[in-house]
């Protein structure tokens, strides 16, 4: 079923309300997602992006009962990963001659992932246009790296909308469409999550690009991603949010994420927090076991925060493999501007602290001097050294 955006321009995409995870295992959805596709009936039909693979013969489909297939003039293939180019290998079994618009690097995507299959695919990069009738034009903007090197979006003159694709984007099915009639506290924590968790790694390049499209001037009226609600009132307050989130964001926040093996390193975890609250009862403060909690979310709570503390004993001469995998990920995300400190127990070796700070400063936090390294369990010594380690993380600069 069609819904209507403005004037000629219809959604025609997918609410995945079982969506449970995505990029395999990497991304937990919580709300469920849409892929968004979008039909612009002006002089000539064009396309936006399609759906996921596992929905292109209902994304055919839907596309049939509302159109006749061969009347599509065009499509934009804003960005080629499958959640957005998905569909085509059905569509294009329908209406084989319709010629793809999209970058140089798309056409190396589609093409790995299709195979080479004689589509006509016509190369487009920044200030390209196509006319599409009724006085209107799309004009394409490259948006290297966001999400990946093939990804575009697509303005539309006249009605003023702005197709970013993943850009502005959130997991977050909301059959409500538009970002005014959705559940904003959802909404706006779906929108960090997704920045926190799959475009933080590029903050410096989006910084760019967002001045570069301001510099266009272009009136913006709507932004419509490929996931998520629509931006329609307000739609640059989007675009001001992830100017401050790409700019080594932080909020007064301190978020202690651990594992332990016997309870020994959840204690001092726990001590810390309470000693953050003591310190400074307006800094929030949040504390997660990494093996239980779930690592996008405490991801998102990690790149709010303006320091961290993890924690982990010492085990194998290591640390716990949950913590391992924990900090790989968050290396990553390239977060910026924050401090650290690490903890934790041990019984023989007592390798874990040091690890933990080496991976820390590895992964470009802050790491302070002072740590909490206990011998079994935390001893009143041990103990005793909590307040300066949140001091620190606590001070200015
Ligand atoms: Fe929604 Fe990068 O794909």
């Amino acid at each position: 079923m069609r819904r209507h955006i403005k004037n000629n321009v219809s959604w025609l995409g997918y609410i995945d309300w079982e969506l449970e995870s995505f990029h395999g295992d990497d991304y937990s959805i919580m709300n469920g997602s849409s892929q968004n596709a979008y039909l612009v009936e002006e002089g000539k039909t064009i396309l936006i992006d399609t759906v996921w693979t596992p929905h292109r013969f209902d994304f055919v489909d839907n596309l049939k009962s509302e159109i006749d297939l061969h009347r599509i003039d065009a499509i934009i293939a804003n960005h080629g990963e499958c959640d957005h180019s998905g569909s085509l290998t059905a569509l294009m079994d329908e209406i084989p001659g319709t010629p793809i618009y999209c970058t140089a690097n798309a056409v190396k995507s589609i093409e790995g992932q299709y195979g080479k299959r004689g589509w006509d695919f016509r190369v487009v990069k920044t200030g390209d246009t196509l006319d599409i009738g009724n006085g209107k034009k799309l004009v394409f903007v490259e948006m290297r790296m966001l999400h990946w090197p093939d990804s575009m979006a697509t303005y539309m003159t006249g009605d003023n909308i702005l197709f970013s694709n993943d850009a502005f984007g959130q997991h977050y099915a909301v059959e409500e469409l538009f970002n005014d009639r959705a559940d904003k506290c959802l909404l706006w924590k779906e929108a960090m999550k997704y920045f926190a968790n799959i475009l933080n790694p590029f903050a410096a390049i989006l910084t760019k690009k967002l001045e570069e499209i301001t510099k266009l001037n272009l009136p913006i009226d709507i932004i419509a991603p490929s996931h998520g609600a629509i931006w329609r009132d307000d739609p640059l307050q989007i675009v001001r949010k992830y100017s401050e989130w790409a700019d080594a964001y932080q909020e007064d926040q301190i978020t202690i994420a651990y594992d332990t093996m016997w309870e020994g390193t959840t204690r001092i975890a726990h001590e810390i927090a309470s000693e953050v609250a003591r310190q400074s009862p307006s800094t929030v403060v949040k504390v997660f076991n990494v093996s239980k909690a779930d690592k996008n979310e405490v991801m998102t709570e990690i790149f709010r925060s303006k320091a961290v503390a993890l924690g982990s004993p010492t085990v194998g001469n290591g640390i716990l493999s949950s913590m391992a995998g924990f900090i790989e990920f968050m290396r990553q995300l390239k977060f910026r501007n924050k401090k650290a400190a690490a903890f934790g127990c041990y019984g023989w070796s007592g390798e874990s602290v040091k690890i933990l700070q080496e991976k820390l400063r590895e992964s470009g936090f802050a790491v302070i001097d002072e740590n909490i390294r206990a011998m079994w369990t935390a001893s009143s010594d041990d103990l005793a050294k909590i307040p300066g380690m949140v001091s620190s993380l606590l001070a200015q600069g």
